[in-house]
């Protein structure tokens, strides 16, 4: 089965390259480098041993998109492209509702024309919004809480108006919660522009010396330590769940939906104290006021993925701190040589 990942040289498509290409299916991937490189493709090329044909082009620019899918028999879509940082999406809104939604668009226009019926979309636990009762089903109210999260509803409803009207569509809409960590060779992995908004990239990029100290967005939430509680997943089990969905997709599902989380809560604190025990330092941090926008606590009920999908996250928080402080100490400039 040939797969067209859009996205496919950024993070978490990177890793499920590496997993669609274990189970042999065919990929090719189609990216406009704008928050990634080439050299991710290449490296998973040499992780795998496999190729992988690769298209730099712009999902705004439909003529080169449909012909794309004329040279290309797809059987399915993954669906990653799209810009992704909360904070710049309250800033330049046009930029991030013409990115994401027009170019969404476009290519469920060249789906339809090719007859290409089964995608599975890279949607977010933002869409939930701030949830009140935890752990967070599918079932939860629906929320948009900034213009990012606001192109993820809307790409969501517009998939299940699509659906509505045409029920020959096989569509896996997937909930991420908070994807941390690398591959375990280090050959892959976050590789954020400029200051990571998120995280673990930043505690990264602090116990690689590249940054000074952490901040710590407020410790005086309703939570045991007093700072963010958050459901983070192995990017490589997220990656593993995007298989699991093409594989649903092949018994003509519908329109489904799963959270992808692990259903534990951390801490800001309890991530630092496994950073530093993944990178044997001690990582200087200080106590900042509370982020704009961050709820307290989040995290995931991933039982029906667990049901439906036959998919479960195995990793815990000791691997990803783990696997990230080797992507990034092996790397400490990221991709770039
Ligand atoms: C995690 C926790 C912060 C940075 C975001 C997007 C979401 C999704 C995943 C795309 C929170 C705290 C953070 C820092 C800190 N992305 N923090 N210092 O906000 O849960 O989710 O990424 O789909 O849409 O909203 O992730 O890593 O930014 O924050 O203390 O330098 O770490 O307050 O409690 P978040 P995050």
């Amino acid at each position: 089965m040939k797969i067209l990942v859009t996205g496919g040289a950024g993070y978490i498509a990177s890793h499920t390259n590496v997993e669609l290409l274990k189970e042999d299916y065919e990929v090719v991937v189609l990216d406009n480098l704008l928050n990634s490189v080439e050299e991710s493709i290449h490296r998973v090329e040499a992780l795998t041993g496999k190729e992988i044909t690769f298209y730099q082009t712009d999902l705004l620019n439909e003529e080169a998109v449909d012909a794309i899918f004329r040279a290309e028999k797809f059987d399915a879509v993954i669906h990653f492209a799209g810009l992704k940082a909360v904070g710049e999406s309250c800033r330049v809104p046009l930029l991030y509702f013409d990115n994401n939604l027009t170019g969404t668009i476009n290519l469920l226009k060249c789906m339809d024309r090719y007859g290409v019926k089964k995608l599975v979309f890279s949607s977010s636990a933002t869409v939930y919004g701030h949830a009140k009762e935890m752990p967070i089903t599918e079932e939860a109210p629906l929320f948009a809480m900034n213009p990012y999260g606001r192109t993820k509803l809307i790409i969501e409803d517009m998939l299940r108006d699509i659906y509505a009207s045409d029920n020959s569509w096989d569509i896996a809409l997937l909930r991420y919660f908070n994807p941390i960590g690398a591959h375990e060779s280090g050959d892959i992995g976050e590789d954020p522009n400029g200051i990571p908004n998120n995280l673990v990239p930043y505690i990264a990029k602090v116990a690689v010396g590249a940054l000074d100290k952490i901040h710590v967005f407020g410790n005086d939430y309703d939570t045991p330590d007093g700072t963010g509680i958050r459901d983070y997943i192995h990017v490589v089990d997220l990656a593993i769940g995007h298989v699991k969905a093409i594989e649903k997709l092949s018994s003509n599902p519908g329109l489904v939906t799963y959270n992808l989380g692990t259903g534990v809560g951390y801490s800001v604190m309890d991530i630092i104290k496994n950073y530093e025990a993944a990178c044997g330092k001690e990582l200087p941090f200080v106590i900042d006021p509370r982020r704009p926008g961050d709820a307290a606590v989040c995290y995931s009920d991933a039982s029906k993925a667990e049901r439906e999908l036959g998919w479960t996250a195995k990793r815990g928080i000791k691997e990803m701190c783990e696997d990230s402080w080797r992507w990034q100490s092996k790397n400490p400039q990221g991709y770039s040589k």
